[in-house]
């Protein structure tokens, strides 16, 4: 049987979240289930956060309640406070991500908390949903290189991650934030905190600023770790993080996995649907390093069939 790898889209929260086009809630959902038809099984769908700060996922609450009578995925909400917690349990979420940020700078401007009242968040809300039977995950963020502060100390991220894990977190993601760490140091980091808290519970989330996005999901594959978040499309970027730039494209990702050896039962045909469908609705072209390829492998199988 071939290996599994568990493609995490984030395309939903952490690329729509940048985007100033606001795409209407109908709309939404139909690329949400657009992905899911495509063979993801697991969908970062919105994030319950101040309307205000992040007007596009403002209709959270009501893509939530679409989720309640399809089950046929896991979708997850973003939370960065209590509030948030509260309004993703009342809109019928199942599964939660928090995001704590290591940096003492970048927690304050992404949450307004310093890191160790994050910490103090992440362990009450951990805590919370683990009585109210909800999934959670915890993000690492800038575990390997932060925009104010530079290199992350790996000790840092490795003791913050057994932690976390202590408190019950169900996995673990690091997050390569704005899209500077290389691949020998996702490799050692990965190893390092896989074999802390299993490899199973492990995640990684990445970005494709640097080019290296694919490098860097090979290399924690290398390590052992098997659940890699991507976007469609490459789509993102975190809007409180400068530098940041779009994720790793699902595509390219499933491509390379596919190569590899590995299952992730995604449909590239369904997932490029929903790709033009995004770019219609943003009016801009999107897809990852691949689409080149795929278009023109598309063109040649059609004239196969057209000359067969
Ligand atoms: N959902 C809805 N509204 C919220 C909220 C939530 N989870 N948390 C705070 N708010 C609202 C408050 O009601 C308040 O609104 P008001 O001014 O109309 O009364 C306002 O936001 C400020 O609330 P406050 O409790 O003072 O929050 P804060 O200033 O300490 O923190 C954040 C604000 C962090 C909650 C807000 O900036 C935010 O949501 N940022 C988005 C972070 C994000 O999405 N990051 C991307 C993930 S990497
Ligand atoms: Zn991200």
């Amino acid at each position: 049987m071939s290996p599994y790898l568990t493609i995490h889209e984030v395309g939903m929260r952490d690329g729509l979240q940048l985007e100033s086009t606001f795409i209407h809630t109908e709309r939404k959902w139909e690329l949400s289930r657009t992905l899911v038809e495509a063979g993801l099984r697991r969908i970062e769908l919105s994030s319950f956060v101040s309307p205000r700060a992040v007007p596009q996922m403002s209709d959270a609450p009501a893509l939530f309640e679409r989720t309640r009578s399809n089950p046929d995925a896991a979708y997850t909400a973003l939370v960065v406070n209590e509030k948030g917690y509260d309004r993703a349990i009342a809109s019928g979420a199942k599964s939660v991500a928090a995001v704590l940020v290591p940096s003492e700078t970048l927690s304050l401007r992404n949450s307004r908390k310093t890191a160790s009242q994050a910490r103090d968040f992440i362990r009450y809300l951990l805590k919370r949903a683990k009585e109210d039977q909800i999934w959670t995950r915890v993000y690492l963020a800038v575990a390997w290189v932060c925009p104010f502060e530079g290199a992350m100390p790996s000790r840092r991220i490795l003791d913050l991650a057994k932690q976390v894990n202590d408190w019950g977190a169900d996995e673990i993601a690091l997050a390569d934030t704005i899209g500077h760490a290389h691949p020998l140091e996702v490799g050692r980091l990965c190893e390092s905190v896989g074999t802390a808290i299993g490899m199973e519970k492990l995640a990684v989330h990445l970005h494709d600023t640097l080019a290296m996005g694919l490098a860097n999901a090979a290399a924690a594959m290398t390590a052992g770790v098997r659940i890699i978040d991507s976007s469609f499309g490459g789509l993102g970027g975190c809007p409180f993080a400068p530098g940041s730039r779009g994720n790793l494209a699902t595509e390219d990702l499933v491509l390379m996995a596919n190569k590899m050896g590995f299952e992730t039962g995604v449909s590239l045909a369904k997932l490029y649907e929903a790709i033009r469908m995004v770019e219609e609705d943003l009016c801009k072209p999107l897809g990852g390093r691949t689409q080149n390829w795929w278009i023109q492998n598309q063109a040649e199988q059609l004239q196969q069939v057209k000359t067969a």
